[in-house]
């Protein structure tokens, strides 16, 4: 069964295949039409994952999935929350303005965030989830796996920072992973 993953990230479509693969399930993710450009007005998470999946789906009126994701810290009030990749420049801008922020700052506790939306081929919300991974920001960077801000989240649990784990690793815990192994479930019961 083919699915058009709503984003124009390879990246992004390679690591899910890779994760259906190592489950062993019959899911192909595929990029959407060339012409996808949704534009991303939501509030929250949930809103913008299904502008982005009923995008896809008036392109290729098929099964879409599409996932919005980004850190929440709660001494931040949940930011950057749904502004996590404009929050400034470049990635290494975004973690010192964080980091600038929480200067002094004693509780650190954050979480990453990943809502999916599934929407059928009648264009309707078929299923939908929100995968958390639970941690805190460090004072330093550490790491240089991954991407965004995993060189300053220390994952619950463990002792290291996202951008230590191996991509395997962070495939375990990772937000992006709750999310996903929860709709392939779905999906799984389905076919
Ligand atoms: P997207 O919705 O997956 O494109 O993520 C939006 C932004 O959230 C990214 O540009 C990153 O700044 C941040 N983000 C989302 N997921 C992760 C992650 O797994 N690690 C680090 N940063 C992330």
């Amino acid at each position: 069964m083919r699915i058009v993953l709503a984003s124009s990230n390879k990246h992004k479509v390679q690591e899910i295949n890779d994760i259906v693969a190592s489950l062993g399930l019959p899911f192909e993710f595929i990029l959407p039409p060339a012409d996808f450009d949704p534009e991303e007005t939501g509030t929250t998470f949930e809103e913008n994952s299904y502008i982005k999946a009923y995008e896809a789906w008036k392109l290729a009126k098929t099964w879409t999935l599409a996932d919005d994701s980004g850190l929440c810290i709660d001494a931040l009030n949940g930011k950057p929350g749904i502004y996590s990749a404009r929050y400034a420049e470049t990635p290494a801008l975004r973690i010192e303005r964080v980091l600038k922020e929480l200067e002094g700052v004693e509780n650190r506790d954050a979480h990453f965030t990943c809502a999916m939306t599934l929407i059928n081929p009648e264009g309707n919300i078929e299923y939908k989830y929100q995968g958390i991974c639970e941690g805190c920001i460090i004072k330093e960077t550490r790491g240089t796996n991954g991407f965004g801000y995993d060189p300053i989240f220390l994952v619950k649990g463990d002792t290291r920072t996202m951008a230590e784990l191996s991509e395997d690793e962070k495939n375990r815990v990772s937000h992006r992973s709750v999310a996903l192994r929860h709709i392939l479930e779905y999906l799984k019961n389905l076919v």
